[in-house]
């Protein structure tokens, strides 16, 4: 039988609707949510990200600021930069792409971004109160996983969650907020001496490892609900998740493709995240 496929573009889309709405009522009481993005120097993959992001602030009527400094930038410049947007009171929120060039030490920028303004759920606290339970602002990614997974109106209380990769970016807090919704979660990740056989126990499986079809339909028990956060670029140019797809989905049952599943997710989980940002700075 043929998988559903889960559309991200589709789901970001309907997000995106109910954000432009609420945005347009903030907008005609005098409020405006306002994104920074930060971006040091010329990878092309980042200036693409960052011009996305740009481009979505715009659709949904944000007000936005767009940094791009030069690859020689030093901690300290990015610093007072960082500090400059914490001040700011028309910025809810500040994104500092990464990666960063090799003279600026990431965490020390993370940390300084304003918890309150960290619109990537990166900063320590934000991942304590994540940790915790408490509210906090949640990465991006690992958010846009969940949302899409409750959108496609699959339970997660009570099933086996089955996560490959273990990030800090993606792998931990996605397993974090798996057992927030009552999943019981497994976490497999380079060193896992029997992945495939846990993988096969998954009702839910995730999967970000970072290598190219990883994960093919021997991995899946038949039905299981398949995530595919990963995004690696082949030598011919094109986008492979860490799922072979055309295998996985012979056996899963609804599946995330790539383009088009998480991808579209994390953009629109940023700009939930700016929302919910300048709702708590308006009172
Ligand atoms: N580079 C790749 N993904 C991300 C992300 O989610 N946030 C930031 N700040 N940089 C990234």
């Amino acid at each position: 039988m043929a998988a559903t496929i889960i559309s991200g573009k589709q789901i970001s889309e309907e997000i995106r609707h109910d954000i432009k709405q609420e945005v347009d009522k903030m907008k005609a009481q005098g409020f405006q949510p306002g994104l920074a993005v930060v971006l040091v120097g010329e990878d092309p993959a980042s200036h693409v990200y960052v011009r996305n992001k740009e481009k979505a602030c715009h659709d949904l009527g944000y007000y936005s600021e767009v940094h791009r400094l030069s690859a020689d930038t030093s901690q300290e410049e990015l610093l007072a930069m960082v500090h400059k947007l914490n001040n700011q009171e028309n910025i809810h929120g500040i994104l500092v792409q990464l990666p960063l060039p090799k003279q600026i030490e990431e965490k020390a920028i993370i940390d300084a971004i304003s918890p309150e303004k960290d619109v990537d759920g990166f900063h320590p606290i934000n991942v304590g109160n994540l940790v915790i339970g408490d509210d906090s602002l949640l990465p991006c990614t690992p958010a846009g996983v969940i949302e899409m997974i409750k959108r496609t109106g699959i339970e997660m209380s009570g099933k086996h969650a089955v996560v490959i990769g273990r990030s800090n970016i993606v792998g931990k807090p996605v397993s974090l907020l798996l057992q927030r919704e009552n999943a019981t979660v497994t976490m497999c990740h380079s060193r896992t001496t029997n992945m495939k056989e846990l993988a096969r126990q998954a009702d839910i499986l995730v999967v970000a490892i970072g290598r190219a079809n990883f994960v093919d339909a021997s991995y899946i028990k038949p039905g299981a609900v398949v995530i595919d956060v990963g995004m690696n670029r082949l030598d011919n140019g094109k986008l492979a998740g860490d799922v072979d797809f055309e295998s996985a989905k012979e056996v899963s049952g609804p599946i995330t493709p790539v383009p088009g599943g998480v991808g579209p997710m994390t953009i629109t989980m940023l700009m939930q995240n700016t929302l919910v940002a300048a709702r708590r700075a308006y009172g």
